[in-house]
């Protein structure tokens, strides 16, 4: 049994989003995760990871390991018992750490396919659910966006704790994604940004503010077909992540090369303090606004089109 599951990237929104605020995702389906599970003659469930450089039994990796923690929750929730000898294949090109949800996508297509394999197919909210209880595991206080877009491969207008909001694009657009290579995970931006919150709330719940207005506005301006105005609006929420100290030089240096070699607009997108950049292109200019990204230091590019 396989199954698999897209990577994804904010457009606008990350960090105000574990504040209540709205963001926006879509799926990025030229990366993902794959799993595969078959019954082996081997005693146990045999995890073979080779991206992670994991081979394990998983009665060998402490309950609270990223991938144990979500065999484990899965197969409590299917009420599998007792469980078969099984052997697990967990491949991904998705880079971990680096804001693309490499973390929601293994758990995503694990929780897939383990359910499928015992004839118990989940449906999309089953998955989504159960994926945002191993976040909030090993995150503290995830938004739940990642699991969401992720789940549902859909472009996602996403709010904690409100029914789940997928949005359509009246004209594709262009986005082309910029990897700083630096691996940072986001557990430690978002706790910074609590902290810098708990010390002062009223700035930073304006900053909070001023980016719904910009994820709002965003929506509307992809929804009614008139994506070439989100450039000024990544560049307005870049500012506002360097205010909330999720900024790093690299993604600075970045940001402000795709700005030079034509892009609309550009901001960090994730937790950010490395990780990955996007910007907003002309499709005719797409490639030379990565190749100018490739040569400023940038260790991968992935340009996607949104339709
Ligand atoms: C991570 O992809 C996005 C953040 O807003 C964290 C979260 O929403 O849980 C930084």
């Amino acid at each position: 049994m396989k199954a698999s599951a897209p990577g994804k990237i904010i457009l606008f929104g990350e960090h105000a989003v574990v504040y209540k605020r709205p963001a926006l995702a879509v799926p990025v389906n030229q990366v993902k995760a794959d799993v595969e599970v078959s019954e082996s003659n081997q005693p146990g469930v045999q995890i073979h990871a080779p991206n992670i450089g994991l081979t394990s039994d998983l009665a060998s990796l402490p309950p609270d390991h990223p991938i144990a923690s979500v065999i484990l929750k899965t197969i409590q929730a299917l009420g599998v018992s007792p469980l078969p000898n099984l052997s697990l294949t967990i491949e991904s090109t998705i880079p971990v750490a680096a804001g693309l949800g490499s973390g929601a996508a293994v758990s995503v297509a694990l929780i897939r396919a383990l359910s499928t394999f015992f004839s118990h197919p989940l449906i999309d909210g089953q998955i989504n659910e159960l994926a945002f209880e191993i976040e909030k595991f090993h995150h503290i206080t995830p938004s739940g966006i990642d699991n969401t877009v992720i789940t549902y491969n859909m472009p996602v207008y996403y709010m904690k704790e409100k029914p789940i909001e997928t949005f359509k694009p009246g004209k594709p657009f262009t986005i082309v994604i910029g990897d700083t290579g630096i691996p940072a995970p986001t557990k430690e931006s978002v706790g910074d940004v609590r902290r810098l919150w708990l010390r002062d709330q009223p700035r930073f719940e304006a900053i909070f503010d001023e980016v719904a207005q910009i994820s709002t506005m965003a929506r509307h301006f992809i929804v009614s077909g008139r994506p070439e105005l989100l450039g000024e609006l990544m560049d307005h929420n870049h500012e506002f992540l360097q205010q909330l100290t999720v900024s790093s030089p690299e993604l600075d240096a970045l940001v402000e090369t795709a700005r030079k070699a034509g892009a609309f607009g550009a901001k960090l997108s994730g937790g950010g303090r490395g990780g990955n950049m996007i910007a907003l292109a002309d499709p005719a200019s797409a490639e030379s606004v990565a190749g100018a990204l490739m040569s400023a230091g940038a260790k991968r590019t992935i340009i996607t089109e949104i339709n």
